[in-house]
């Protein structure tokens, strides 16, 4: 969509409005799975709960990443088809990847085949009392180096407690059947990547000595959106998982998946918002807008991204600051977009909208989350 279809399309719609295209996750889980062939995509439903994404990637054929049971429901509304298809798709397209569940969820999964992560026993203990039933994958620790939104201090078994927890699943009568780690959201450095793959094949060595043989690979998420200049594309990210995969697990009896989020929606979503007011101050000129950081751009504090902003017409532009609505100084979303003088009801839009964003929206001070238009929609 060109910039006079994306305005026209918010003078219409009202804003704030974030836009949705449809084509370009389809195109991002196409670009997956050419380069990655070996590699199965689970998309991240916490990168974004739209309904209508998951319908989509689930027409494309991908899985997906459940965090929750309310996830899980998300995905149960997005597919179509009869009873008994959405039965089969939900046993064998969906992979529970939060290690720590509660135990009405472990309930309701109970009558499911889904694997679940793990990394505790305490989490053992749970899962054995609960839905002894359902496949299990030990998420591993390892370094999350230069991603912006780290993960291993909270999430991972440490190496040296992976067979100690293999032995209690054992001794629990639980079937483990896989390893899992994720490198960081937004990982920038995809040198993480190797430090993960090599832990991952010790980890498999040391489950087959001890004669467990582990036959599930899951190489979570992180893959990075081109949100800032100098981040590799992700063809560079899968040249190098490629030779990993190679090197490590060159064995086809080795079932190797993915939880890729921000990658497949990231790039596909515009937002658009209109500047309510202005002010200068300190010399410099500020834009007040209707969407700010208790909204779409609540990214900005929990994810760690910095979103610019482009006015839709052209003219001298000074380093500018954009504001959210809300009474809280916090809501600021950037003090340094290059912007030309804005009027009030001119509409500004960000790019790179489209993960960790309406995810976690709230509707703070009263301002409801962004209308959300979803365009070159197939189903
Ligand atoms: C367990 C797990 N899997 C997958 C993802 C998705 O990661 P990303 O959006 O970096 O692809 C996350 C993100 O936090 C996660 O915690």
């Amino acid at each position: 969509m060109n910039n006079t279809e994306l305005h026209d399309l918010a003078l219409i719609k009202g804003t704030p409005l974030m836009v949705i295209d449809h084509a370009r996750i389809r195109q991002n889980f196409q670009d997956f799975r050419r380069m990655l062939p070996r590699v199965f995509p689970y998309f991240a439903i916490k990168a974004n709960p739209e309904v209508q994404i998951a319908r989509t990637l689930a027409r494309e054929g991908s899985g997906f990443d459940i965090a929750s049971w309310e996830e899980f429901t998300i995905l149960r509304r997005a597919l179509q088809g009869n009873k008994s298809q959405k039965w089969r798709f939900l046993n064998s397209k969906v992979i529970y990847a939060n290690t720590i569940k509660n135990i009405e969820s472990l309930d309701k999964m109970r009558e499911y085949s889904i694997p679940m992560t793990f990394d505790n026993p305490a989490e053992l203990d749970k899962i054995a009392a609960h839905c002894n039933n359902l496949p299990l994958i030990l998420r591993i620790d390892v370094p999350n180096h230069g991603s912006v939104v780290e993960l291993s201090s909270k999430f991972g078994a440490r190496y040296e407690d992976c067979q100690s927890l293999l032995k209690h699943a054992d001794q629990l009568h639980l079937h483990v059947i896989g390893v899992s780690f994720h490198v960081g959201s937004q990982c920038e450095d995809p040198h993480n990547f190797v430090a993960a793959f090599e832990r991952a094949r010790q980890v498999f060595d040391d489950a087959k000595h001890a004669g467990h043989e582990l036959s599930l690979l899951d190489i979570g998420g992180g893959f990075p959106a081109p949100y800032s200049p100098g981040i590799q594309p992700f063809a560079a990210y899968a040249a190098m998982i490629n030779s990993l995969i190679d090197k490590y697990f060159p064995s086809d009896t080795i079932s190797i998946v993915a939880e890729p989020g921000r990658y497949f929606v990231a790039t596909a979503a515009t937002s658009i918002a209109s500047v309510i007011g202005k002010s200068i101050r300190d010399g410099k000129p500020y834009y007040y807008i209707n969407d700010g950081v208790y909204h779409t751009f609540s990214g900005f504090i929990y994810d760690h991204i910095q979103y610019h902003f482009k006015a839709f017409h052209n003219g001298k532009a000074v380093p500018s600051v954009v504001a959210g609505p809300t009474c809280d100084a916090l809501d600021t979303i950037s003090r340094d977009e290059l912007l030309p003088d804005l009027a009030i009801g001119d509409l500004v839009y960000s790019d790179y909208t489209g993960a960790y964003t309406n995810a976690s929206a709230s509707n703070f001070n009263g301002f409801p989350p962004a209308k959300i238009a979803h365009i070159n929609v197939n189903n």
